[in-house]
């Protein structure tokens, strides 16, 4: 693993055309391996409420969920950057409780930012957050916290307006001073666009290979998320049927009397088998 990648190695590595990596992670034993791995970036999504809670959608993450995945993430990954998400209505509501609650993240999470859905509706909200001395990821295109407006999980910015807005929301967060910007499901016209027009780099999430940088979820990725896995996220392996393969193996030798073998067995000191002998 080489150094800590810090929140000023954003906007360098996209003056210097560098692409930027980034997996969300969950849990402690992920985070660890996906430091290994030389990832740029860990995102403790609320996708944890899809991939880890098993929910239809993101809705019912509580910021205390996410602030406990991100004490366990950064246990596991102590020299990565790691951004925790805002969850649904942890920011929307007020700008004060914006603030309270993107100050649990850093203070109890461990994180280094925190990342907010959203543009000119939560402008004021991520303002506030920045201006509590806290660094604010951006996020636009489908934001799965508005599914119920969307009607769907459907790909954004593919009208003339849809997209003509969405520039201008990557514009307004920029100046706001968010230091990245997550651009999910929009086209790849929209999404070069966006990342042309802006000095802050754009991370990717079906929107093309002209972003700046790319993240998936990492369950996706891995194979591990049994259904409803995004048509734009690429399966790397097939961890999930590995699981299966390893516990069969595991309840096979189980139930043939092959495990657990005298390698895996402690016995009684000879001396001390004395008074567990059976009487005969
Ligand atoms: O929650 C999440 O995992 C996300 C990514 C899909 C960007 O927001």
């Amino acid at each position: 693993m080489k150094g800590k990648f810090r929140l000023q190695d954003f906007k360098k590595r996209k003056s210097e055309k560098k692409k930027i990596c980034a997996l969300t992670s969950y849990d402690y034993c992920t985070a660890h391996w996906l430091q290994k791995s030389g990832v740029d970036f860990i995102l403790v999504g609320d996708s944890a409420g899809m991939v880890i809670y098993g929910e239809s959608n993101t809705l019912n993450v509580r910021i205390s969920d996410i602030v406990r995945h991100c004490r366990a993430v950064r246990k596991g990954a102590p020299q990565t950057f790691i951004v925790a998400d805002m969850p649904f209505l942890s920011y929307q509501i007020s700008a004060e409780k914006a603030i309270k609650n993107a100050g649990r993240m850093i203070a109890d999470g461990g994180a280094d930012a925190v990342k907010v859905e959203g543009g000119q509706a939560v402008i004021d909200k991520v303002k506030a957050i920045l201006g509590a001395g806290i660094a604010v990821q951006g996020h636009i295109g489908l934001t799965p916290q508005s599914v119920s407006l969307f009607g769907g999980y459907r790909s954004q910015g593919r009208t003339a307006g849809e997209a003509e807005k969405l520039i201008k929301e990557a514009k307004m967060l920029e100046d706001a001073g968010v230091f990245s910007l997550v651009l999910e499901f929009i086209p790849y016209e929209v999404a070069a666009n966006i990342t042309g027009s802006v000095e802050i780099p754009t991370i990717g999430i079906g929107s093309g290979k002209e972003c700046d940088g790319q993240i998936l979820v990492t369950n996706d990725l891995l194979g591990l998320t049994p259904e409803n896995i995004p048509r734009f996220a690429k399966q790397y392996a097939s961890i999930g049927e590995e699981i299966s393969q390893t516990a069969s193996l595991y309840i096979d030798e189980v139930k043939n009397g092959s495990f657990p073998s005298e390698k895996e067995t402690i016995h009684l000191e000879p001396e001390s088998v004395k008074g567990f002998e059976r009487d005969e």
